[in-house]
C-alpha cells in the first residue's frame, strides 16, 4: 500500500482492535471473529511493481597471512540508507548502512574476524550456525564496546552451508537485527567442487536475505508492535537484501537461491505464484542428502533453505510468502501474522538462457545419528514468552553441562500456547522425530533451528565432539528474537569428564579473546 494509504488505515486497524476487544468481552465471539478477518491480515499482494534490481550484498575479500589464514574486517556503522522510495532511513549495517557483506570461506580455512564496533553503544556479533569455541561464538557474554575491536578466530570444520551472522546483546538482540545488521556467512567444501550445482555468487548463487520492516511517514523504521502481537514486530513492507519491491533477472536455466528468515518474528511460507515447485537442496547447516521436491516451504526466524528453482525463457514468476501455519489458535493466528500474505521477489528470464548442468539426484552424504549412541535425553519445556524449563535467561547461570565426546538426545515440547522455535550454538542437530513420527524430507538434513507451534514435541540429536570450556556457555533460545530478548533462553557448557563448573559466572564481559 502506499505511505499516504497506509497511516489512515493504521488508524483505523487500531480503532477496530480496541472495538473488537470490546465485543470478545461481551463474548460475541462469531461476530469478533469475523470482523477480524479484513483488519488483522496485512498483504501487499498487486501492490508494487516489483522492477527494483535486487541488490547483491558483495563478498568480503579477505587478507591472507603468511600462514594462510583468511583475516576479514568487519565493522558496525550507523548510517542512512535508501530502503524505501521517497525516504531515507537511518539504520545500521556492518561495513555499509544496512545489512553486510557475504563471508565466504572453506571448510578447513583458519579464519579470523576483526570486528570493530563504530556505534555509540555495546553489541555482539553471533556466527549462527557455526560450530567454534564458546569465547568466539559472538554471544552475549562477547560484549564489543564501542570504538574497541573483537578478533575471534577458529577452524572451519562443518559442512558446506549457508551461516549468517547477526548481534546477540542481551535484551536487545530484536532491535539490534531489526536495525540492519546481520550478514550471511556461506561455507564451502573443497571436496564437494564436481557437484552440479549452480555456484556462481550473484549470478546462478543468489541470496535471499528476507525481513519484514514498518515505516513512520518520514522513512524512520517504526519500533512499535501491535499490542495483540505474541511475537513482536510484524512489518508491512518486506526487503530481500535490504530491496524493496525487488527483481531479480535470471540468465542460467536453474537458479539456486539460499533463503535466510532474517525477520525478528515473521514466518514466511515460501511459494511461487503459479505454484510450480522447486527442488530443496539444503538446510540450515548442510546439503541435503538429496533435492526434496516442494511447492510450499515454511521458515521461521533464524533458519535458512538453499532452494533450485528451474527457470524458462522469458519467465516471469513472482517468489511469495503465503499464510504460513503457526498452529495457534484464531485469534493468535491472526494477531501474529498466520493470514498474511506477501509479494517477496519477482524472477524474470532472459529469452536465451545459459542452460546449467541438471540437479543431480544425489547430493552429500548426510551420516545418520544413532539414536542408542545417545548417553542422555535432556528435556526442554518452551513455557512461556521468557522462558525454558521455567526460568528465565540470567547471564550468570549455568543451566546444562555435558560432557565431551558424547551425543545425547534433546527433547523440546511447546507447553505454550503461542509459537516458538528451538535454536542451539556450538552443534548441528538431526531431528529425530516429531511428534513421534518422522520428519519430513527435508527436515532429515543438518538444523540449527527448529520450528514448535503449540503443542509440539520435536527430539533432535547430536554430538558434542569438542571445544570444551567450563567457564564460558553456549546459547540455547526461541529464535523469536522478542522471546530471547525477555529471557527465553538458556546457557550451557561442554566440560572433560569429572570438570567441576562455577556456580556462578562471573565478569561475563571478560571473557573476550
Ligand atoms: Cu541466531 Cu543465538 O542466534
Ligand atoms: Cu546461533
Ligand atoms: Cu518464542
Amino acid at each position: 500500500m502506499s505511505k499516504d494509504q497506509r497511516f489512515p488505515a493504521a488508524g483505523l486497524h487500531a480503532g477496530w482492535r480496541t472495538r473488537r476487544l470490546l465485543l470478545l468481552s461481551l463474548g460475541i465471539l462469531s461476530l469478533f471473529i469475523s470482523a477480524c478477518g479484513v483488519a488483522s491480515s496485512e498483504s501487499n499482494v498487486g501492490e508494487h511493481e516489483f522492477d527494483s534490481p535486487l541488490s547483491i550484498p558483495a563478498l568480503v575479500e579477505p587478507e591472507v597471512s603468511l600462514d594462510g589464514q583468511k583475516v576479514f574486517d568487519l565493522e558496525f556503522v550507523a548510517g542512512e540508507s535508501d530502503l524505501m522510495p521517497g525516504v531515507t532511513t537511518e539504520t545500521w549495517g556492518i561495513n555499509g548502512s544496512y545489512l553486510g557483506p557475504t563471508i565466504r570461506a572453506d571448510r578447513g580455512d583458519d579464519v579470523q574476524i576483526n570486528v570493530r564496533n563504530g556505534l555509540d553503544e555495546v553489541t555482539t556479533l553471533h556466527w549462527h550456525g557455526m560450530h567454534l569455541p564458546a569465547r568466539m561464538d559472538g554471544g552475549p557474554h562477547q560484549m564489543i564496546q564501542p570504538g574497541e575491536t573483537w578478533e575471534p578466530h577458529w577452524t572451519i570444520d562443518q559442512p558446506a552451508a549457508t551461516l549468517w551472522f547477526h548481534p546477540h546483546m542481551h535484551g536487545a538482540t530484536a532491535e539490534h537485527v531489526y536495525r540492519g545488521a546481520a550478514g550471511l556467512f556461506i561455507i564451502d567444501d573443497p571436496d564437494l567442487e564436481d557437484l552440479a550445482l549452480p555456484r556462481e555468487y550473484g549470478v546462478d548463487d543468489i541470496p535471499l536475505i528476507v525481513q519484514d520492516k514498518q515505516f513512520n511517514d518520514d522513512g524512520s523504521l517504526d519500533f512499535s508492535t501491535g499490542m495483540m502481537s505474541n511475537l513482536g514486530i510484524l512489518g508491512d513492507e518486506i526487503l530481500v537484501n535490504g530491496t524493496h519491491a525487488p527483481r531479480f533477472q535470471a540468465s542460467t536455466s536453474l537458479v539456486r537461491f539460499r533463503v535466510l528468515n532474517a525477520s525478528t518474528a515473521r514466518v514466511y511460507n515460501f511459494g511461487f505464484d503459479d505454484n510450480r515447485t522447486f527442488d530443496v537442496i539444503g538446510s540450515d547447516t548442510g546439503l541435503l542428502a538429496a533435492p526434496v521436491s516442494m511447492d510450499r516451504l515454511q521458515l521461521s526466524p533464524g533458519e535458512r533453505a538453499e532452494l533450485v528453482v528451474s527457470m524458462a525463457p522469458g519467465d516471469d514468476v513472482m517468489l511469495r510468502s503465503f499464510e504460513p501455519d503457526l498452529g495457534m489458535d484464531a485469534w493468535n493466528d491472526r494477531t501474529n501474522g498466520g493470514r498474511d500474505t506477501f509479494e517477496i521477489l519477482r524472477i524474470t528470464g532472459d529469452d536465451d538462457l545459459v542452460a546449467s548442468p541438471d540437479l543431480p539426484d544425489e547430493l552429500v552424504e548426510v551420516t545418520e545419528l544413532e539414536e542408542p549412541d545417545a548417553v542422555a535425553t535432556r528435556q526442554f519445556s518452551l513455557d512461556s514468552s521468557q522462558s525454558i524449563n521455567g526460568e528465565s535467561m540470567d547471564m550468570g547461570r549455568i543451566d546444562e553441562v555435558i560432557e565431551v565426546d558424547t551425543t545425547e538426545i534433546w527433547e523440546i515440547t511447546n507447553e505454550h500456547g503461542m509459537l516458538h522455535n528451538f535454536h542451539d550454538h556450538l552443534i548441528h542437530f538431526q531431528i529425530l522425530d516429531i511428534d513421534g513420527a518422522d520428519p519430513p524430507e527435508h527436515l532429515r538434513g543438518w538444523k540449527d533451528t527448529v520450528q514448535l507451534p503449540p503443542g509440539r514435541t520435536v527430539r533432535l540429536i547430536a554430538e558434542f565432539n569438542d571445544y570444551a570450556d567450563p567457564t564460558v556457555p553456549f546459547m540455547y533460545h526461541c529464535h523469536i528474537l522478542r522471546h530471547e530478548d525477555r529471557g527465553m533462553m538458556g546457557q550451557f557448557v561442554v566440560v572433560e569428564p569429572g570438570t567441576d563448573v562455577p556456580d556462578r559466572l562471573e565478569n561475563t564481559d571478560d571473557h573476550q579473546h
